[in-house]
């Protein structure tokens, strides 16, 4: 493929996940060591791009290492508990000054509309505020925490009237209580709290090392909430580096926000990969199975055709109208993955008869070779025993050894039951095949 084919064919590729995220609600989180690195830069370029998109964007830092460096120069040690800074009087001016100089250096390179970048010509208008209520941590275990604080809530109506009006939210780990008190929060919490109260499409972790399992280091692609909070039960000696993050997605997931990315910030562009590809390169960490088959609905029929329209120019599946697909929804079960449609399958009964008719079993071409094309096949198959068929027919004009692995025998079209005959048109020739249920 050469440079101009593969152009076309990624950005067409990325297309789809351009439309699904479009007016989406993200909170990104990263640490104070990604705000230091020389290529912070590059973030705040996909940060801006994201929000020029139509992606409604909370951006939530930290600034651990900045404070530690303030309080070094001091000479003072950083205290922390439990994996929490005690935040005296010291420490908390050290956090303001590190909390302030953050936010401006990031603003500023929000700001930045130079002609060289990928944000020129872009209009991006950052806003920061009190959003964050918080209450001291008090005296755990004996040791006082100080100006430590916790969320105590969140100010939604104003987030969402910032982003509503397509304003990009910055939030530094602070909150104010309603008695003027400043806290010193973990980023982390900040960005989890904001996730769930606003019910965030998506919670974005920019960790400092990428999710892998501990004995053989191969990295983890995706876990239910469940998952990770059974694999940090498992693995009591993981880094902080790891468990501050998996703990966090786990927590939101489990409160309601739909997907948590962890990304390791060190790879170029791992924003841009993980939302605009396939497969993406982050951890994904989401409350319910990441593959979801389930009965088609009529939302679905966009999606649908997407999947089907190439393979029906190939000749491997007929065509179908979208109205005819509207009137037969009720036949069709769909694999959705990440709110995309990347398998379906039919299946039309004729209960009298007892029979049924296989048809449109699709997986998209990126997916094929995992078994997707066996479960969706085996789903139909329950869904046949359900509505107590005995018999299952298919016509096929490229797949019929798919099929004859599966069990099917050859058969003609006169084997087929009347209320199924109209599904076999001669001029397409396919193969007709059946088997017992
Ligand atoms: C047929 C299809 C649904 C299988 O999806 P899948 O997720 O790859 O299926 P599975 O992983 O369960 O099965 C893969 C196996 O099927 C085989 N296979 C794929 N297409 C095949 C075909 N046309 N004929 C025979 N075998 C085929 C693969 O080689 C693989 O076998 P292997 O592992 O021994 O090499 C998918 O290839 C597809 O969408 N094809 C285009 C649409 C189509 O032809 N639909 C059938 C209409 S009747």
């Amino acid at each position: 493929m050469n440079l101009s084919n593969s152009f076309v064919s990624w950005f067409r590729n990325s297309s789809p996940y351009i439309n699904t995220h479009r007016n989406k609600t993200f909170v990104i989180f990263f640490g104070g060591e990604a705000v230091l690195a020389d290529d912070f830069e590059h973030h705040v370029h996909d940060f801006a791009l994201l929000n020029s998109l139509g992606i409604r964007l909370v951006l939530v830092h930290g600034i651990r290492p900045q404070i530690d460096e303030r309080l070094h120069k001091l000479d003072l040690n950083s205290r922390f508990h439990n994996n929490l800074r005690i935040t005296d009087d010291i420490a908390m001016q050290c956090v303001k000054e590190a909390a302030g100089t953050a936010r401006v250096e990031i603003e500023a390179l929000l700001s930045m509309g130079l002609a060289n970048t990928p944000m020129a010509s872009s209009q991006l208008n950052v806003v920061s505020g009190n959003f964050v209520i918080a209450k001291p941590l008090g005296v755990i275990d004996g040791v006082d925490y100080i100006h430590t604080g916790q969320v105590r809530r969140i100010d939604v109506e104003a987030l969402q009237q910032q982003l509503a009006a397509k304003n990009l939210v910055l939030v530094s780990p602070l909150g104010y209580s309603p008695s003027g008190e400043v806290f010193n929060l973990s980023a982390e919490q900040v960005a989890t709290a904001i996730a769930i109260s606003l019910k965030a499409d998506k919670l974005i972790l920019l960790t400092e090392q990428a999710m892998q399992q501990p004995d053989t280091e191969t990295p983890i692609r995706q876990m239910t909430s469940e998952e990770a909070d059974e694999f940090l039960h498992q693995h009591t000696g993981l880094p902080l580096l790891m468990t501050l993050p998996l703990t966090a997605a786990s927590q939101s997931c489990q409160a309601g926000v739909k997907r948590v990315h962890l990304l390791n910030r060190h790879i170029d562009g791992v924003l841009l990969q993980e939302l605009f590809s396939h497969d993406g390169v982050g951890t994904l960490i989401s409350s319910k199975p990441f593959e979801i088959l389930r009965q088609a609905a009529l939302t679905d029929i966009g999606g649908l055709l997407e999947l089907i329209k190439p393979l029906e120019h190939q000749g491997k599946l007929a065509h179908r109208s979208r109205e005819k697909i509207e009137m037969e929804i009720a036949d069709y079960y769909v694999l959705e993955r990440d709110g995309l449609i990347i398998g379906c399958i039919a299946l039309h009964p004729d209960l009298q008869a007892h029979c049924g008719v296989i048809a449109c079993l699709a997986v998209h071409q990126d997916y094929q070779g995992a078994a997707r094309g066996q479960r969706l096949f085996d789903y139909a198959c329950q869904q046949a025993k359900r509505q107590r068929l005995t018999k299952l027919f298919v016509l096929s004009t490229q797949t019929a050894h798919w099929f004859i692995e599966r069990g099917f025998l050859p058969a003609a079209a006169k084997d087929l039951p009347d209320g199924l005959k109209s599904l076999y048109h001669s001029e397409r020739n396919s193969k007709i095949l059946y088997r017992d249920v």
